[in-house]
């Protein structure tokens, strides 16, 4: 099968069309991002640092593919796809903050406490977050200005208290301790499920889909959403920090608990390929126009950094 050209030809196909939405983000960030000369530069700077150049953009390529999906403006998509790279990369920040995982290096470069100060890099992530729903407000997204305010909502519900901020706090509490299968899954749900699967609701979003794919998009951004973050416990511990751009090894020396602490490395690479299957199935009614879904599920769990 690895030999068939046609398979070669498919990858190097996804290949292009990633390096193309990663590059459109990019240059779509470095044009919403506040210029870095004006004031207050410091903190400019800083934002700036924190989101370009750097990171694989899986959340925005699951808004752009979700977008294809539902027959969305690429204008539009992009909007979104930038809000919720915002999100992400506030959330990046802080999570390396001293009081939380305590990490020196990200995305191939110091953290941003580390090349600026504590204090910046907590409104770094204030301020992020800020813009990414400035964004969402700033842009028209959906043709019923209700459908846009379902989008304001999504997005503040899987960045909050019972989304990514609540799996934060959680994992904080959990350091040092031994969490049960459903407690750690329920962890991981909420501290990285709960943006990736909002951005597969705002790419949908910014199109038109009937409520039976809605429910199919649904359940395959929550499978993807805990297969990421599953993947991301395991490449913690079977990968390096040259690859990964990040210190590997620190969920163990942390004390955290992880899907490879609780259920040991085969079983939880085992687990993300059944949660692959899961993304799959979801899909199964959705024809080709699902085609950078599926190609992303595989992406998502077989990548290596
Ligand atoms: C890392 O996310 C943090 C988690 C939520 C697991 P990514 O692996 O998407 O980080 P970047 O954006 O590519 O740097
Ligand atoms: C972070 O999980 C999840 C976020 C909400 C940022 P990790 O702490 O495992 O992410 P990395 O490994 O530092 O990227
Ligand atoms: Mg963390
Ligand atoms: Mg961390
Ligand atoms: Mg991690």
């Amino acid at each position: 099968m690895r030999n068939d050209p046609t398979v070669k030809i498919i990858e190097s196909d996804f290949q292009a069309w990633m390096g193309d939405i990663q590059a459109r983000i990019e240059s779509a960030l470095g044009r919403l991002l506040p210029p870095a000369h004006t004031a207050p530069a410091r903190l400019h700077q800083a934002m700036r640092y924190a989101t370009l150049e750097g990171g694989k953009r899986v959340r925005p390529l699951l808004v752009f593919a979700a977008g294809e999906l539902a027959g969305a403006a690429p204008e539009r998509v992009e909007v979104a796809a930038c809000a919720v790279e915002l999100i992400h990369a506030y959330s990046l920040v802080h999570d390396d903050l001293p009081c939380m995982d305590n990490d020196v290096l990200r995305r191939g470069k110091p953290t941003v406490h580390v090349e600026f100060d504590q204090a910046t890099a907590l409104l770094v992530g204030d301020a992020l977050q800020s813009l990414a729903f400035q964004l969402l407000a700033d842009h028209r997204l959906a043709d019923e200005p209700r459908a846009q305010v379902e989008m304001v909502k999504a997005l503040a519900l899987a960045a909050g208290s019972r989304g990514m901020a609540g799996g934060q706090q959680i994992d904080l509490e959990s350091t040092g301790k031994a969490l049960t299968l459903p407690e750690l899954e329920f962890m991981h749900i909420h501290k990285t499920g709960a943006l990736i699967r909002a951005a597969v609701t705002l790419g949908a979003a910014c199109g038109q889909v009937d409520a039976h794919p809605k429910s199919s998009l649904d359940r395959y951004g929550k499978a993807m959403g805990l297969a990421f973050q599953v993947v991301d416990d395991v490449l913690d511990y079977d990968s390096s920090t040259g690859t990964l751009g990040k210190t590997a090894g620190k969920d163990s020396r942390q004390g955290k608990p992880t899907y490879v602490s609780t259920l040991g490395l085969p079983r939880a690479r085992e687990l993300a390929g059944e949660l692959r299957t899961e993304a799959l199935a979801a899909l199964e009614d959705l024809g080709a126009s699902a085609r950078r879904l599926r190609e992303l599920a595989d992406f998502i769990v077989l990548r290596k950094f």
